[in-house]
């Protein structure tokens, strides 16, 4: 009789120790199916990297092949603009001379689109000098003049005479694409605008047009690349303006006029205020 209480009690032990070990083992297993799961996922990510990885260098070897042939390009270019600048310069005062100024006007933005996509693909370490603000806006203006011309667009200037650190062609090549995008906005005329504001830390040189504004919804986009509005822009000019002001420890801001047209304003730091890149907050001071 007591054994058959003791093998009762032992038989009882064991169908609970073999419960718990279905517990364990049905836990285990749950475990396993997780774990299996989450490397058929991990698994998938991996391969998605692989590709975005291949179509990343397949990008970067059309990229430097595109620099390669702008390149190319813009060498020949380079003296086409000489030589056309030269006939300019001959058929001035003849009956041809506006239609050779038409020829290095569509030459010199050729060129400025070409100079955007090289320094796109290739960016440029600036060269720091010391730079007279108005020296960019007149060399670009310069360019553009028979456009302005032709769009009777009224410029007025009033650039203080200060300097900052600077690459020269660099931001010829910034004053360049935002002149540009004013004159553009502008195809009936109007006033064109280019002041400087000084800050604690900061002078700010403006480009105020009249032109038609920038919708709210484009605010955020308008410094993304390929972002254009223009049947036929590249949107590579105000991504190349907001670079380059990086590379210049400043930065570039956008602002709609209360009346009509916008804003594009180029901080730059101060002397001696250049170390790190310029914050908005503290520009703002
Ligand atoms: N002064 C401005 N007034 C209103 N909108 C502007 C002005 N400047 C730029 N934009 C808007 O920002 C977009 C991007 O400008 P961005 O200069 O980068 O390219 P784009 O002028 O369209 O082409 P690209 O400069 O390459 O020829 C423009 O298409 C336009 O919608
Ligand atoms: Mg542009």
């Amino acid at each position: 009789m007591e054994e058959a209480v003791k093998l009762n009690e032992a038989f009882h032990s064991f169908t609970q120790a073999s419960r718990s070990l279905e517990v364990y083992y049905e836990k285990l297993s749950d475990r396993v199916r997780f774990l299996t799961a989450e490397v058929e996922r991990k698994n998938e990510q991996l391969k998605e990297l692989q590709d975005h990885h291949r179509r990343n260098l397949r990008l970067i070897a059309m990229g430097e092949m595109a620099a390669g042939i702008v390149h190319e390009i813009r060498s020949p270019l380079c003296s086409i603009e000489l030589y056309s600048n030269m006939l300019t310069r001959d058929l001035e005062d003849t009956e041809h001379s506006e239609m050779s100024k038409g020829i290095s006007t569509g030459i010199k933005s050729l060129n400025n689109i070409l100079t955007n996509m090289l320094l796109f693909a290739k960016p440029q370490k600036p060269s720091l000098k010391e730079v007279k603000l108005f020296v960019p806006v007149e060399e670009s203006l310069k360019i553009l003049a028979p456009l302005v011309k032709i769009r009777n667009i009224n410029v007025s200037l009033m650039i203080s005479n200060d300097s900052i650190e600077g690459d020269p062609e660099l931001l010829n090549q910034v004053l360049m694409n935002i002149l540009l995008n004013a004159i553009q906005v502008m195809p009936d005329g109007g006033r064109l605008q280019v002041f400087t504001e000084e800050g604690e830390n900061y002078i700010a040189l403006a480009v105020c047009d009249q032109g038609s504004g920038i919708d709210p919804e484009n605010i955020e986009k308008i410094f993304d690349p390929f972002f254009s509005t223009k049947d036929r822009g590249t949107g590579l000019g105000l991504t190349i303006a907001h670079k380059i002001m990086q590379s210049h420890n400043g930065f570039i801001k956008a602002d709609k006029n209360e009346d009509t047209g916008s804003t594009f304003r180029l901080y730059f730091p101060k002397k001696g205020v250049a170390a790190g890149p310029m914050g908005q907050e503290a520009a703002e001071k």
